[in-house]
């Protein structure tokens, strides 16, 4: 019996592009003995349209941009559980989904609702680890090192700037990271060393949210580790970032493309280690599951900081997720599987749960 996986990807959100991209290396992995492909396109405007199901790789991304297909409301995915003994819904959702309306709990709600089972994160880790603020907070109760860090809602700001830009001042000082708190991919993140580039960097980060983080800006080296598994989680080797701006803002992620990812990261091994338990911890702070990007500060003096997680990591084959795992043994292939695997047996252990007395 093969598996029948449904591929959800494109997507209201700046990742959009990125996310075809995984969608056509998901596939171009995928062995179609094992798996039958049903896609799902989502439009930037956030219309859900149904391909017809896949057997062979496809060459552009353009093939998996169906806007004039079948237009489907996302609970027409529930016909699939009454269907799936007839052969006719799906085993597994895959949601290749970055950012705002993907990554942040709201299709992992739907799908719950559903109880369908999907990979990787759950509603409460995804939404979680959305939000900078409520992620640093739980890293916090959880012993967690991190930089320096305070927030604002837009009405606070509003209501005083001039206290705003004080308070920042003195809690953090420059220079610091001023952030949306729902975002990723770097949009609306400004570093500041003045209280000029305060005022606008406030001004900028309220555009994208109404609420936004500011944080004590480090010098630092950027390692990331791959976490993989629900219960008994495992690290990857550790990978290096080095962007060639000042910092890994959303054109060196997106559009350069020439930033190096140094894997394993030359780091010593007791600092590896330490970056090992700290992403297990912040995994199981989240309640994660299935997998998670651990993402470091590594100062000179040798201080390790935790920045954030992603709940759902880059995941082209030229990803830092990815490329960590394969280093680690587990290629691309590979990895889908695990990835797969992992999400049915969460999504069969939720099965055993009482819901009554
Ligand atoms: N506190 C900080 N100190 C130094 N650099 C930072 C800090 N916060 C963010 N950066 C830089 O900005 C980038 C994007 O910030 P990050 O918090 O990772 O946002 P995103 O969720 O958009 O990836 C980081 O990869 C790093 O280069
Ligand atoms: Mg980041």
């Amino acid at each position: 019996m093969k598996t029948k996986l449904c591929l959800l990807y494109g997507g209201k959100s700046a990742e959009h592009n990125v996310s075809l991209q995984t969608a056509k290396a998901v596939i171009g992995a995928l062995d179609l003995n094992k798996f039958d492909i049903h896609p799902i396109f989502i439009s930037t405007e956030g219309e859900w349209m149904k391909g017809p199901q896949l057997n062979a790789p496809v060459k552009d991304v353009k093939e998996l941009q169906f806007n004039n297909g079948e237009e489907i409301s996302p609970n027409a995915l529930s016909t699939s559980i009454s269907s799936s003994e007839k052969g006719e819904g799906y085993d597994m959702i895959f949601p290749l989904l970055h950012g705002p309306n993907g990554e942040d709990g709201t299709v992992q709600g739907m799908l719950e609702l559903l109880n369908l089972p999907y990979v990787g994160n759950g509603v409460l880790a995804s939404s979680a680890g959305m939000d900078k603020v409520i992620m640093k907070n739980l890293f916090a109760q959880a012993g967690i090192p991190q930089v320096n860090y305070t927030w604002f809602i837009r009405s606070t700001w509003k209501a005083n700037e001039e206290q705003a830009y004080e308070s920042v001042e003195k809690e953090i000082g420059y220079p610091c990271f001023v952030k949306p708190a729902n975002l990723g991919s770097s949009v609306g993140i400004s570093k500041c060393s003045s209280r000029d580039e305060l005022a606008k960097a406030f001004q900028e980060a309220f555009q994208f949210d109404r609420k936004i983080i500011i944080e004590e800006g480090v010098k630092a080296r950027e390692i990331e580790i791959g976490v993989l598994g629900n219960d008994q989680p495992q690290c990857s080797v550790p990978g290096e970032i080095v962007p060639k701006t000042d910092f890994y803002d959303y054109k060196s992620k997106y559009e350069d493309g020439d930033t190096a990812l140094i894997i394993p990261a030359e780091v010593e091994e007791d600092v590896a280690d330490k970056m090992k338990e700290i992403a297990i911890q912040s995994f199981k702070a989240l309640d994660c599951s299935g997998l998670v990007r651990a993402d470091f500060f590594l100062t000179e003096d040798g201080r390790i900081y935790m920045n954030e997680v992603n709940t759902m990591p880059g995941f082209t084959p030229y990803s830092m997720f990815p490329l960590l795992w394969k280093h680690t043994g587990v290629d691309y292939p590979t990895l889908i599987g695990k990835l797969v695997d992992l999400g049915l047996e969460r999504y069969q252990e939720k099965q055993t749960i009482k819901h009554t007395m």
